[in-house]
């Protein structure tokens, strides 16, 4: 089931997103976080650290499971998501660092690493997805097949162009990528899907609304029992 929040403002995207995490970790202080990077859950993580200095939330207990990594990046490159993550969240709050990961794309070994991991640690509580503009997941891009567990993937020129406003030229993004499967994705106990601004109102629409098919990886959030998604009114605009 879908359940879909439309807000009016970024400071309501981000309270909104920052509040469901919260309030699953105050019911819950071992909660199984599956987390996402890009520039969706910028301002969510920020909440979330104002949270935390205001004592409504602690992550002492928590575990965290990132989606994605690219694969040829060194972690302490500005660019990687293991950065990303330290900088933008992880270094602010009261999460043991050693309970934080980030799949490593080095080896096609280290990827079926990162799926035993995820079975040792068991089902995902609630894993925070953006979605990208071809509809990918993670890095789990349109495919006639889709990949189940953590695995290495082929980035799209698309996805490479997306990317590209962070590093200095497209050259620089990586080809490849690292990301945790549907299949894992879609086992979590929920899901939060956010999305915001213009040019993703076409690919949430056909996301939540247009057929199921590998060629729109989102849209087999279809199928998951509890989705909840966190839309501003421009990326809600076609639904
Ligand atoms: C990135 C990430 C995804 C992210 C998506 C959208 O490349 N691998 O996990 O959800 O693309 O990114 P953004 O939130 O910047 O639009």
């Amino acid at each position: 089931m879908i359940n879909i929040i439309k807000v009016n403002s970024e400071q309501q995207f981000n309270e909104t997103g920052a509040g469901i995490i919260a309030s699953l970790l105050q019911s819950n202080p071992r909660a199984i976080l599956g987390l996402a990077t890009g520039g969706t859950p910028v301002g969510v993580y920020q909440k979330l650290v104002e949270l935390y200095r205001e004592g409504v939330v602690s992550f002492k207990q928590a575990s965290s499971y990132n989606l994605d990594e690219y694969v040829g990046l060194p972690e302490n490159h500005p660019e990687s998501y293991r950065r990303f993550m330290n900088e933008k969240l992880f270094d602010h709050i009261d999460i043991p660092i050693e309970n934080t990961h980030v799949p490593s794309g080095n080896s096609e070994k280290a990827a079926e690493e990162y799926t035993r991991l995820l079975e040792k640690a068991g089902q995902i509580d609630l894993q925070l997805l953006g979605v990208g503009h071809n509809g990918h997941i993670g890095f789990n891009e349109p495919n006639e097949n889709l990949h189940g567990p953590t695995h290495i993937v082929e980035l799209d020129e698309l996805t490479r162009q997306a990317n590209a406003r962070y590093f200095s030229s497209i050259e620089e993004v990586p080809t490849h990528a690292v990301t945790m499967g549907i299949g894992t994705i879609l086992q979590a106990k929920q899901i939060l899907l956010m999305a915001k601004g213009a040019d993703k109102a076409e690919i949430v629409a056909k996301a939540l609304k247009g057929p199921i098919t590998t060629q729109c990886p989102a849209s087999l959030l279809q199928t998951h029992a509890n989705v909840v998604v966190v839309l501003d009114q421009a990326a809600g605009g076609l639904l």
